[in-house]
């Protein structure tokens, strides 16, 4: 493959930037990847491959600190070497009044086909400018889809609302949006919590914005927003930041309160981390996941009644005893302070390259994720269990909102093999569910 039908890799500046070239699995299936995007286009949209760009954008494993990130305390996510992959021809300037986003994906139906300049926009008596026109429940604006109206409703959140949102999201920024068709090709799993969405959300963003560099930071912000305020799901910053910042053999330790962040080497020398999914539909996470926001809310109220805080991860284990008096609440409060502490404890330990204690805090996050937090379920529980008894697993937990989903194990690297095989055979023993895994890089 030459250079130029390399793809442009988001997620990675440093990281993956090795696309050009240096032998490594992971680069050579993303060339794969990237070529097999192209074809599929072609056949699809018609046309010649010259001129079709291939983004890509990774997903992401947090390797603790769950729940934290909407309550302002910090998380350890890596980006991953699987990914979503789209291919784009650009079919009208941002100049042109006639432009339309198309896209599809070879992976689910349904089509994203906006008429971009019927997203109107009217001076707000502020200084920006914002989108005007046809309005849902939900108050999000919505232009006529022209073609097969498939376009997703933000409501039912079909996986077009996410494309749609960056579309409208990045205009409503005052950037330029040219007319173009996008496929979209992932080997990220979807819906098992290694973060499909905010991928999908920043390959579009990569792919609108013709790969011109903008502030990640900023742009992860964006499609945050795009997904609490257009798709409606009131995720916190950790998983669109990850994806944005992402770079090969590091962690990113991130202050969700003040966005601060830095790079941490995964140094876990003789060990590996290895992604484990339980295949379990994450069926009632939505629901639950903003149950556990809620809880949250009430139980930081009770403590900011008496003390000067802002988010529960700024208030101590003794204030959560002294005044959070519901227990469920109080576990769930405990949960977050103690998760809080463990992802700090955790980013040192592995700078230093001890997994042993990693691997212990990542068993104590498991416990408190399951017995205060509520968010594991059977199969996870099942699965970490399964880890942690096969030979050279020196840590395990879930991984992500839970209610199913992924896990994650550190393992000793050559006993990896006989790792999976072990696992595999007592979670179907327990479950009867076939688990697959996935490695990090
Ligand atoms: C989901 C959300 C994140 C975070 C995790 C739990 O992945 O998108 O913002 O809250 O759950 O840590």
């Amino acid at each position: 493959m030459s250079h130029a039908d390399m793809p442009d890799i988001l997620g990675a500046r440093p990281p993956w930037s090795d696309v050009e070239g240096v032998p490594s699995r992971g680069v050579s299936s993303r060339n794969e990847q990237a070529a097999k995007a192209k074809k599929a286009f072609v056949e699809i949209y018609g046309g010649p491959e010259d001129g079709v760009r291939v983004f890509f954008a990774p997903g992401r494993v947090n390797l603790i600190g769950d729940h934290t990130d909407y309550n302002g305390g910090f998380v350890l996510p890596a980006a991953i070497s699987l990914g979503i992959y789209a291919a784009v021809r650009y079919t009208a300037s941002p100049e042109e009044a006639e432009r339309v986003f198309r896209a599809r994906s070879l992976d689910a139906k349904g089509e994203v086909c906006l008429r971009l300049a019927d997203i109107e926009f009217v001076e707000d008596g502020k200084d920006s400018l914002r989108m005007a026109g046809p309005r849902s429940g939900r108050g999000e604006v919505r232009a006529a889809p022209v073609g097969r109206a498939t376009t997703a409703s933000a409501g039912s959140a079909g996986w077009t609302a996410y494309p749609e949102g960056v579309a409208r999201f990045l205009m409503d920024e005052g950037l330029p949006v040219p007319g173009c068709d996008i496929l979209y090709l992932s080997d990220l799993p979807i819906g098992a919590g290694l973060s499909s969405s905010a991928a999908l959300e920043l390959v579009t963003a990569h792919a609108l914005l013709r790969g011109t560099e903008l502030d990640r930071v900023w742009l992860a912000k964006l499609c945050r927003r795009v997904e609490n305020e257009f798709v409606g799901v009131k995720c916190g910053i950790m998983d669109q930041f990850a994806v944005a910042m992402g770079k090969r053999g590091y962690a990113i330790l991130l202050d969700c309160e003040t966005l601060a962040w830095k790079y941490v080497p995964l140094n876990t020398g003789e060990y590996s981390f290895v992604i484990m999914d339980s295949r379990k539909e994450r069926s009632l996470a939505a629901s639950a996941y903003n149950e556990r926001r809620a809880e949250c809310a009430t139980a930081l109220s009770l403590i900011a009644k008496h003390r000067e805080i802002s988010n529960l991860c700024q208030s101590s284990f003794e204030d959560v005893r002294r005044y959070v008096d519901d227990s469920v609440l109080r576990r769930r409060a405990r949960h977050v302070v103690t998760e809080n502490f463990r992802v700090k404890m955790a980013a040192e330990l592995l700078e230093q390259g001890r997994v042993l204690e990693f691997g212990s805090l990542m068993v104590e996050s498991h416990k408190s994720l399951r017995d205060d937090y509520e968010v594991t379920g059977p199969e996870l529980d099942a699965l970490v269990e399964a880890a942690l008894e096969a030979n050279g697993c020196i840590g395990a937990r879930m991984t992500g909102a839970g209610f199913g989903g992924c896990a994650l194990a550190l393992v000793r690297s050559d006993l990896l093999e006989g790792f999976k095989e072990q696992v595999t055979g007592s979670y179907r023993e327990r479950t009867g569910i076939r688990s697959v895994f996935y490695a990090l890089a």
